[in-house]
């Protein structure tokens, strides 16, 4: 049986993956942020997962608005990068999965989540910056990655109960699948920020935190608000808290909290980052 390990959630704010390419980890700007990660990357490198199942929101490099689908999963050999902004980066292409990723999809289609699957499909910043984070220098090639896209940039988008009930229906799956790969789960994005309109630049610390400790053991209060209470409370952007949601509801039984950080502002965002191991691998090393 294929074995969960546990969950990473971390922000994938653009700015950090050019930070990381300049250099820049340890000036005064983003020192404390940057500080946060190695005990994170300490525990992943010690469990030695085969896969990581990435939930993240493509921001329309590789879904416009003209074609947007609600829930998106990759079944391709290789991912390559299309980000906007700053130029587009000459980076490593993500090294796909694919026989779990095809077990996951007939899954879902039976537990009726009716995906979109891609055999082909570009990513963005809201995937390659955590490979990044996890594994500077772009070294993340010899991880297998199962992309999964959710919808928060074009309204109607999926409420924060159905994007946590999509990750337990992957968290089942993969628990059901016969091989014997170790799986680690990112939900990547948030936590609050607002890049456009009369709130831009609107972060709520108090709510950002509220979030951090509802997801670790009750996450049920947090899939009781609607998409509209996060924009409200997080600002329109805030909604990638649903890739958090999603990550969440894949992990199963007893988690520990083995890191937690919160650094403000990152750019224009809250910037979150946690670790929730299973009960497989509850130990920090
Ligand atoms: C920023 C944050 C994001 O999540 C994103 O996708 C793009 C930009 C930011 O804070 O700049
Ligand atoms: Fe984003």
């Amino acid at each position: 049986m294929a074995k969960i390990l546990g969950g990473i959630a971390t922000s994938h704010i653009p700015a950090i993956g050019v930070a990381m390419d300049k250099g820049l980890e340890q000036t005064p700007y983003w020192k404390d942020f940057f500080d946060a990660y190695p005990p994170v990357r300490e525990w992943l490198y010690a469990q030695e997962p085969d896969i990581a199942v990435i939930f993240y929101n493509d921001h329309g490099l590789e879904f416009f608005h003209d074609r947007k689908p609600t829930f998106a999963i990759g079944a391709a050999a290789q991912y390559e990068n299309a980000d906007e902004g700053w130029g587009i980066a000459e980076i490593p292409p993500v090294t796909g999965e694919t026989e779990l990723s095809w077990h996951i999809v007939n899954q879902l289609i039976e537990d009726e989540f009716d995906i979109t699957v891609c055999q082909e499909m570009k990513v963005d910043h809201g995937l390659t910056v955590p490979l990044t984070l996890m594994w500077p220098g772009h070294k993340y090639g010899h991880i297998k990655v199962i992309p999964i896209a959710i919808n928060c940039e074009r309204h109607p988008m999926p409420k924060p109960s159905r994007c946590f009930d999509f990750g337990k229906a992957i968290g089942d799956a993969i628990r059901s699948y016969s091989g014997n790969q170790k799986v680690v789960i990112f939900g990547t994005g948030g936590l609050s920020h607002q890049l456009d309109g009369q709130r831009a630049g609107f972060i709520n610390k108090p709510f950002d935190l509220y979030c951090m400790d509802k997801i670790v053991n009750e996450p049920e209060a947090l899939t009781k608000f609607t998409n509209f209470d996060l924009v409200e409370q997080a600002g329109s952007q805030g909604v990638e808290l649903n890739m958090w949601l999603a990550m969440r509801g894949a992990l199963q039984g007893t988690l520990t909290e083995l890191h937690r950080s919160y650094h403000l502002p990152i750019s224009n965002t809250g910037a979150g980052l946690q670790l929730l191991a299973t009960s497989d691998a509850a130990m920090l090393i």
